[in-house]
Parts: C-alpha cells; sequence; structure tokens
C-alpha cells in the first residue's frame, strides 16, 4: 500500500472513530472482529485505512496486503506476506521459528501450503493451522490486519479469511476493503453481526472535496475552475485529483463527465512517446521494475525514456517508487491505459513481458507460472481476438504454465484457484496434448466439491472416452461421473444403469486388487439402495466401502463411507442408542474426527432428547467442516442436521430458518435429491404453521425435482404436497397422505412414524378423529421402537 497514503487526509472523522472503537472493544474483549469498508474505485478506502493503520500505531501489530487482479495466482503467497509480517521479521524463518517454538510442527506445515517449503502432511491440516497461527501470533501482541481490494480475492482467501476471523480466539482486528462488487461474491460481509461490522464509504461532501482540492493545488486556480472541478467531482477524491492535473496541464475543454470517462481523455491527449510508455506499463500491473519497463517500451521511445517518465509523473499518471521501479498511483489509471491499447499491441506486449518474467523472474515456482501463463494467455487471447492465426506453439507453452500452477493448486487444496487455472489451462492445451488427460481429471475433481456438478459431469464423460487413458483412471471416471449423476439427477440414466456401471467397477476393481476403486465402486451401490429405501443394505455396503477405503488408504471414500453408514444407521430400523454407538466410533477415523459424521451424530443425540449435547456437536463441527473439507457448499449439510435438531426440539422457527440456509446451496447446484428433501421438510413445518402457499409452491417443487428412484423423498413429497392443500379440498388430502404411507419402505420406521404424525393431522382436518388417534398411535409404537424420546415428547406434549 505505498499509495498517497499519507498525503493529508479530510473528513472522515466519523468512519476513522468508528473503525477506531471497534478497534478497541477488540482489543478490550480479546476477541476478534471483523470490519468490511466498501465504497466505489477512488473513493478513498485505501486512505482511510492508511489513517486507521496510522491512528494505532503502538497499540497492535499492523499487517497489510493487497490482493491484486485475478490471473496473478497469488492467493497463498498473500498469506505468506502477511504472516512474515505478523512474526515482527523480514523473512519467513523468524515466523516459523517462532511458530515451532509455541507448538512443534507448524511453521514448517505452513511453509508447505504457503510455498516456501515442500508440502509435510495433509493439506486439510491447513485451515486449522493457519488459525493456530493467528492465534499465537495475536497472544504476543494484538493484531490488525488489513487486506486492501479483497474484491480481487480468489474464494479460496476469502473462505479463510471468514473462517480464520470467526473461529480464532485472541486479539484480531480484521479490516477488508472492497470495491461494492464484493457483495456479489460473499453477500453475507454487507451485513453486520455480533463480532463484525459494515462500512458504507459515502461520497465526501463539498466542503471537503473543496478542501482537498486547495490541498493539492500547486498554483492558486481561479474561482471558476475550482468550482468546476468540485462540482464534477461528484464527492470522489480521486476524480477531483485527476481533474485538478488536467486543469493544471490545460486540458480544460470538454470535461467528461465521469472519472473513468476523464482518465480515458487524458490518456488519449499524450504525446505519443508518453502515451506508449503509460500503455506498455499498463500490461505489466501496477507496479513494475524500470528493467521491465525498458523491455516494454518500443524502440524508438527508449532514448527519451527518462524523460517522458518525468512528464507522466507531473501529469500524476505515473510515479517513482522507493525500488527504483514505477508504479500507477491508481488502479483505475492503468485500468484507463490498458483498456486504450490495440488487441494486437496487447499481444505483443503480454507476449514480450511473459518472456522476459520467464529468464528473470524470482517468484516461488507457483506464482510464477500462473502470472507467466497469464501473460501468454492474453498473448493468445489477443490474437484470436484479432483473428490472427492460431500459434499451436504458443498456445501450448500457455497452457503448461496454467496446468502446472493449477495442479500445485489442487495439491495445497486451493479449489478455486486450481479450478480457475485448469479451466483456462484446458481452452488452451491442444487436442491429444499429453496433459489434456491429467487436467482434466483434476479439473472434474476440483468441480464436484466446488458444487459445479454439470461441468464435472461433462468432464467426466470426456475423461472415460478419451484416447490414451489408463483403464483404471477410466473406470474411476465413470464412477464419478455416475456418482455425480446420483446427487443431480440422475437426467437420461435410469437407477438401474447406475448399479450396473457399479457392479461392473467393482468387479474391475477387485481383478485389479485396486481398493480405494472398490471403495468407490460399493460406495455407489449403497447409495443407490439408501435411494431405494434399503437402509439396512446401504449400512452393509458402507461397512464395506469403509474397509476398502481403509487398505487402500483413500481419505475421501473413507469420509463417504463413514457418513453412508451414519445416515443409513439413524434411518433404519436400529435402535438410537446402538446408533451412537457405531457412529461415534466411526467419527475418529484416524484421528480426524469427521465433520458430516459429526453432525449425524447430533442429530442421534437430538433423539434421544439431548439437545444440549446436539447442538454442541453442531457448533464443533461448523468450524471443523472448513478446516477439513474446505467446502463451503458442505456447510448445507450442517444446516440440514440444525434444522432436524430443532424440528425434534420443538423450535419450528428455527428449524425453518435452517431449512432455508440449506436449500440456497442444494438449488444452487442442482442437487435434485437434497433439494427434493429439504424442501418436503420445509413445506412440512410450514403448513403446520398454517403457511399453506408457500408450502405448497414448495411441495410443487420436491415433486418436480425429486429423481423417480428415490423413494425416500418421493414419499415426503407426496406427504408435503397433501398436507398444503387448501381446506377445500380434503379428499385430496386424504388420499395423497394415504398413498404417501403406503409406499413408505418398512425399514425406515421413523420415517413411517413422522409421517404417520403428519397423516393424522390431515384426518384430524377432515374430523376422522378415530383414523386420527390410530395413525398417531402407530406412530408412537413405531418411535418407541427405534428410541425417538424427542419425538415421543412432542407429540405427548
Ligand atoms: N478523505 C480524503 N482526503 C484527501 N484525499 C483523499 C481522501 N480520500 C481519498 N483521497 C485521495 O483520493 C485518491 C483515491 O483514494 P483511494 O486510493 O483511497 O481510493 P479507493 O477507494 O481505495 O479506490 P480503489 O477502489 O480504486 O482502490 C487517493 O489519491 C487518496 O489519497
Ligand atoms: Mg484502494
Amino acid at each position: 500500500m505505498s499509495r498517497d497514503l499519507h498525503a493529508q487526509m479530510v473528513g472522515r472523522e466519523a468512519e476513522l472513530t468508528r473503525l477506531r472503537t471497534s478497534f478497541g472493544r477488540m482489543v478490550r474483549r480479546g476477541t476478534p472482529y471483523r470490519m468490511t469498508v466498501l465504497g466505489e474505485a477512488g473513493i478513498g478506502k485505501s486512505r482511510l485505512s492508511g489513517a486507521f493503520a496510522d491512528s494505532i500505531a503502538g497499540r497492535a501489530r499492523t499487517i497489510t496486503a493487497t490482493c491484486v487482479d485475478a490471473g496473478s495466482g497469488r492467493t497463498f503467497g498473500l498469506l505468506h506476506d502477511l504472516l512474515i509480517q505478523a512474526g515482527g521479521g523480514s523473512d519467513w524463518e523468524s515466523v516459523a521459528d517462532l511458530l515451532d517454538n509455541k507448538e512443534p510442527g507448524l511453521g514448517g506445515r505452513l511453509a508447505g501450503v504457503l510455498g516456501p517449503g515442500d508440502l509435510k502432511g495433509p493439506p486439510q491440516q491447513f485451515f486449522g493451522d493457519l488459525r493456530r497461527a493467528f492465534e499465537l501470533l495475536s497472544a504476543v501482541q494484538p493484531l490488525a490486519v488489513i487486506v486492501d481490494d479483497i474484491h480481487w480475492a480468489e474464494s479460496t482467501l476469502l473462505d479463510l479469511f471468514e473462517y480464520v476471523s470467526e473461529s480464532l480466539t485472541g486479539p484480531a482486528f480484521f479490516l477488508f476493503l472492497a470495491r461494492p462488487e464484493l457483495v456479489e461474491l460473499r453477500a453475507e460481509w454487507s451485513v453486520g453481526g455480533e463480532r463484525t461490522d459494515v462500512l458504507y464509504l459515502d461520497p465526501l461532501g463539498v466542503d471537503a472535496i473543496a478542501q482537498v482540492v486547495r490541498n493539492r493545488a500547486s498554483v492558486d486556480l481561479p474561482p471558476a475552475d475550482e468550482q468546476r472541478i468540485i462540482e464534477t467531482a461528484q464527492g470522489n477524491p480521486l476524480f477531483a485529483e485527476q481533474l485538478l492535473a488536467a486543469f493544471a496541464n490545460a486540458e480544460t475543454d470538454a470535461i467528461p463527465a465521469s472519472l473513468r470517462g476523464l482518465l480515458a481523455t487524458r490518456i488519449d491527449r499524450l504525446g505519443p512517446g508518453e502515451r506508449d510508455l503509460l500503455r506498455a506499463a499498463a500490461v505489466a500491473g501496477d507496479h513494475l521494475s524500470s528493467e521491465a519497463l525498458e523491455i516494454l517500451a518500443p524502440d524508438e521511445a527508449r532514448p527519451f525514456l527518462a524523460r517522458n517518465l518525468e512528464s507522466l509523473a507531473r501529469k500524476r499518471l505515473l510515479r517513482h517508487t522507493e525500488q527504483k521501479g514505477v508504479e500507477f498511483p491508481h488502479g483505475l489509471i492503468r485500468e484507463a491505459a490498458y483498456q486504450s491499447l490495440t488487441r494486437r499491441d496487447r499481444a505483443r506486449l503480454h507476449l514480450a513481458f511473459a518472456e522476459w518474467l520467464e529468464r528473470t523472474g524470482d517468484a516461488p515456482r507457483d506464482e510464477l507460472d500462473a502470472v507467466v501463463g497469464h501473460h501468454l494467455e492474453q498473448a493468445v487471447v489477443n490474437q484470436r481476438r484479432v483473428g490472427l492465426a492460431s500459434d499451436a506453439a504458443l498456445e501450448a507453452r500457455a497452457g503448461t504454465k496454467l496446468a502446472s500452477a493449477g495442479s500445485r493448486a489442487y495439491t495445497r487444496m486451493d479449489m478455486s484457484a486450481a479450478s480457475n487455472l485448469l479451466a483456462r489451462a484446458l481452452d488452451l492445451l491442444p487436442d491429444g496434448h499429453p496433459l489434456v488427460p491429467t487436467a482434466t481429471q483434476s479439473l472434474a475433481e476440483v468441480s464436484l466439491p466446488l458444487g459445479d456438478h454439470a461441468r464435472a459431469q461433462e468432464l467426466l464423460l470426456e475423461l472415460s472416452n478419451m484416447p490414451g487413458v489408463d483403464p483404471v483412471d477410466r473406470w474411476l471416471a465413470r464412477l464419478e461421473h455416475a456418482r455425480s449423476m446420483c446427487i443431480t439427477g440422475p437426467h437420461g440414466m435410469t437407477a438401474d444403469d447406475l448399479v450396473a456401471i457399479a457392479w461392473q467397477a467393482a468387479g474391475f476393481f477387485s481383478e485389479a486388487g485396486h481398493d480405494n476403486g472398490l471403495a468407490q465402486a460399493i460406495f455407489l451401490l449403497g447409495w443407490l439402495e439408501q435411494r431405494g429405501g434399503n437402509p439396512v443394505g446401504a449400512v452393509n455396503s458402507g461397512r464395506r466401502s469403509l474397509e476398502c477405503a481403509q487398505r487402500g488408504g483413500a481419505l475421501r471414500e473413507q469420509f463417504a463411507a463413514a457418513f453412508q453408514i451414519s445416515r443409513n444407521l439413524i434411518g433404519g430400523p436400529t435402535p438410537v442408542p446402538e446408533c451412537i454407538e457405531e457412529i461415534e466410533s466411526l467419527m475418529g477415523e484416524r484421528g480426524e474426527p469427521n465433520p458430516i459424521v459429526m453432525g449425524i451424530l447430533a442429530r442421534a443425540y437430538a433423539m434421544t432428547g439431548e439437545f444440549d449435547e446436539a447442538r454442541r456437536l453442531l457448533d464443533r463441527a461448523r468450524p471443523l467442516l472448513m478446516e477439513r473439507m474446505r467446502v463451503r457448499r458442505l456447510l448445507a449439510f450442517i444446516a440440514w442436521d440444525s434444522a432436524e435438531i430443532e424440528t425434534l426440539a420443538g423450535d419450528a422457527a428455527a428449524a425453518v430458518s435452517a431449512y432455508r440456509v440449506a436449500l440456497t446451496p442444494f438449488r444452487n447446484g442442482n442437487e435434485a435429491e437434497h433439494v427434493g428433501e429439504t424442501s418436503s421438510r420445509l413445506a412440512l413445518l410450514l403448513a403446520a404453521e398454517g403457511h399453506l402457499e408457500e408450502a405448497r409452491e414448495l411441495a410443487n417443487e420436491a415433486q418436480a425435482v425429486t429423481p423417480t428412484d428415490c423413494v425416500v423423498v418421493r414419499v415426503l413429497a407426496m406427504m408435503a404436497a397433501a398436507r398444503s392443500l387448501p381446506p377445500g379440498e380434503i379428499e385430496a388430502s386424504l388420499a395423497k397422505a394415504a398413498a404417501a404411507i403406503n409406499l413408505v419402505p418398512e425399514l425406515m420406521p421413523n420415517l413411517k412414524a413422522d409421517l404417520l404424525v403428519e397423516q393424522s393431522r390431515v384426518q384430524a382436518a377432515a374430523a376422522l378423529a378415530e383414523d386420527a388417534r390410530s395413525s398417531v398411535d402407530t406412530a408412537i409404537t413405531l418411535y418407541e421402537r427405534k428410541g425417538n424420546v424427542a419425538a415421543l415428547r412432542l407429540l405427548r406434549a
């Protein structure tokens, strides 16, 4: 943050006070706090953060970083820099020593993920390790973590900051600055909470802008000019500064009404030498060395470089840095200069810069590959746009760089960066290139946890037919495709097709002695049994899958199998206490608690009526999920567990809101089975509260999306439809409810009891008191057999 942060700040007293007050409270309470400052470009966010940092000097260790435009591959590099500053030294060794002294191994593990060292231990630990590091460092001295331009950050980085700022214990103040588009990436960050706050930065008032103009003007302006600047700037100090520079250089005819327009005009009017230089610099990024500038400048401009730089600095379009390079005083100037380049020039300059970087770049490998790949890619893209013949060698070079950066991001489990890099690599790599199969496979694997099932399916299908793919990988791709089809569909395939694939794959993998593949095949069989209403079969398959996965060592398969077993134990006839015993034994597989299984365990405790224990488990599961699985989408499962628990606790309002939370990601991922089940359950709750219209919509949605082979969800959706019909259609309600009961699988006593209770309400509404009572009686017998104490209490209340 070397911009004009220390030039005198005008106004903003209230905003600064608010930041300082929150900071003071954070120090007193010793608990973390997250503040997000939102505002349009040039409005003064960075300036305000600079003033804030100055004002707390000595009371905290302030560490700062700025996110840069996509393509830089700097997700983890930025964290690396932050930790170095937090350790108080200037190199990684000192912070690593500090951490290792307090917790042996921690510094080394972080170095492995953040780049400077080799990967040590599973990258799953990384979220937790990073939180721990911030915790230990904040114990030395309170921390103020300032991250500017966070709207450029990859979503993994946002996940990390969200997780760390919410889960660490210790005095740490997180200040994030962003343009308003952050709201599209992270809506949650635009509302305040107990430990979070948002500050929208408004335009400066007229008086303040007038003051900015007077402070900055090097000569006295005629009052008419001053007035014009103040009016045009619309409270934006950057706009005011640029207007001032335009007036100072007598560029005053036809002043554009927008900041971006003004910048474009100013660049247009530069002399050819200045303009070429500014544009060349814009390709390289916000800062660049004089050597890079020299490479990028056109031959004929080189002798005049120094002179042109001087005049650009005078015009406040570029400035010198302490490290003998140059930088743009503001990102918007660079954007405007870049926009003014022709595509042909962009292609040429990106290529020249990439080659120079490759020769001389000293960034860590990951970053260098990503950056060089980005510039090569831009060279290709711009060549294509002007209709130049495609240059296969250049495309392959660009693709190779991006693929290698992408696969390293994947090994560090930086899913969003991996997805971005690999997708771009595949766009560039020519057909038949040897990197295509592995890049395709990695991208498919990354797409699944990110919830992009459609893309995963397409890639997996491609892979299972791609020439030159190893048969093991081909079968793994088929299985993965079938599994993903289970989540969204199975569109165009039947459950029988999927069963057939699972059996064939099981045959192949058992012949090949490939335990992990076998685990995956058996898991799929178990899932299909579960969907067909056979929880007992699903538990058995889950157990076999778990055994295979333990032999083969595949962590994901172990987690999945454990989930399958626990979920179906709960759904099946096994009494709750026995379920709890087995689920508890599953949770600690290899000493790594599985948060998804923990959520199911919480449900089981809720059934016994131990709600405190249930809620405590969920509270533990939430942060663990981010630590171990690193996938936000999975939080929907925890919300779902919470909804079931609150339903049993009789807190319908809490249950309704938790179901709503779960529904959004399920819908976004087109997860048919999950949408069906969640919206049916939500509809049943809403119908009980008399909100028939919304209940009906949800029931319709559930009926429309639920795949035919999902017996369990189908009966739920039918019951939801029965319960949400208007009172005038009682006959239809009775018929639908009876049909649902007839279809409930015998092996699912708890579900049957839930639905009988619903049926009894329809019967009561139809004045069939006798029938209603008998439905409830049967439900009671079933709940008793299952050991669902909580449901019994609710019924008797
Ligand atoms: N309150 C203020 N008083 C005086 N100058 C200011 C004030 N706020 C901002 N400026 C100046 O206006 C320019 C733009 O401000 P700044 O860089 O902080 O904007 P920003 O909101 O961070 O923009 P971006 O979204 O592009 O990062 C800078 O030169 C800054 O010094
Ligand atoms: Mg800024």
